[in-house]
């Protein structure tokens, strides 16, 4: 099944329940967390995640664009995320493996993301424990870009190796996702597709929600 989780970096920061309410059909909610240095763009961190824990049943799927994220897993971890994903390009491996030895701890689902640049190879080392892969399909830090191409060959890469190695895990894609590149990625192993723009920017969101996932 194809689940699709709305980017709120495409929604009004200062009515964000009334956003998130407006993607309740979607299957999960996607936080972007920004730090200003592994990415240049600054977003918000886990006081806000806390609020919209206490706005929405929905799923929270929170990705960590921060540098050395170890340091935050507990503080989003008990401000309600569901799942994180840590970039592996972030850290060191020791301290991805750390990280991801904290959100079992704290019983969160554990995701690895991938930059444009990160070869598929790179989730090896921690593929039968992750939930979840996440691969960009933009290079992250803003919402709005358009789609990389050559991001299709990374995700058969990665399904492959996940189909191989652990098959209950996820494969997530998150940029410049639209009607038109969303059979690409799901013809090339997506399951998960995040999407901002095309969501928030549509006239009529539940049909574009449908329209993403191909329904
Ligand atoms: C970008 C973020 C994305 C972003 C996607 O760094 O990780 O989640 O919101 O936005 P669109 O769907 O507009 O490309
Ligand atoms: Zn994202």
């Amino acid at each position: 099944m194809i689940k699709i989780a709305p980017s709120i970096l495409s929604a009004d920061f200062a009515n964000l329940e009334r956003d998130i309410q407006k993607v309740s059909s979607a299957d999960c909610l996607h936080v972007d967390v920004m730090d200003g240095a592994f990415v240049p763009n600054i977003t918000i961190g886990a006081p806000v995640v806390q609020s919209i824990r206490r706005c929405t049943g929905m799923f929270l799927d929170v990705h960590l664009m921060v540098e050395k994220p170890a340091r935050y897993i507990e503080a989003f971890a008990q401000a309600g995320a569901d799942l994180l994903s840590v970039h592996l390009e972030a850290d060191h491996p020791s301290r991805i493996a750390e990280a991801l030895r904290i959100m079992d701890r704290c019983g969160v689902k554990k995701a690895a993301a991938l930059r444009p640049i990160t070869k598929a190879e790179a989730i090896l080392p921690y593929i039968e424990e992750l939930d979840l892969v996440l691969v960009m399909t933009v290079e992250p830090g803003f919402g709005g870009q358009a789609f990389m191409d050559s991001q299709l060959e990374t995700i058969r890469r990665v399904r492959a190796i996940v189909n191989q190695y652990n098959p209950a895990c996820e494969v997530e894609v998150d940029g410049g996702i639209t009607p038109k590149t969303a059979p690409l990625v799901v013809e090339a192993g997506a399951n998960v597709l995040v999407a901002g723009s095309a969501i928030y920017g549509a006239a009529d969101i539940p049909a574009a929600i449908a329209a993403l996932r191909g329904s």
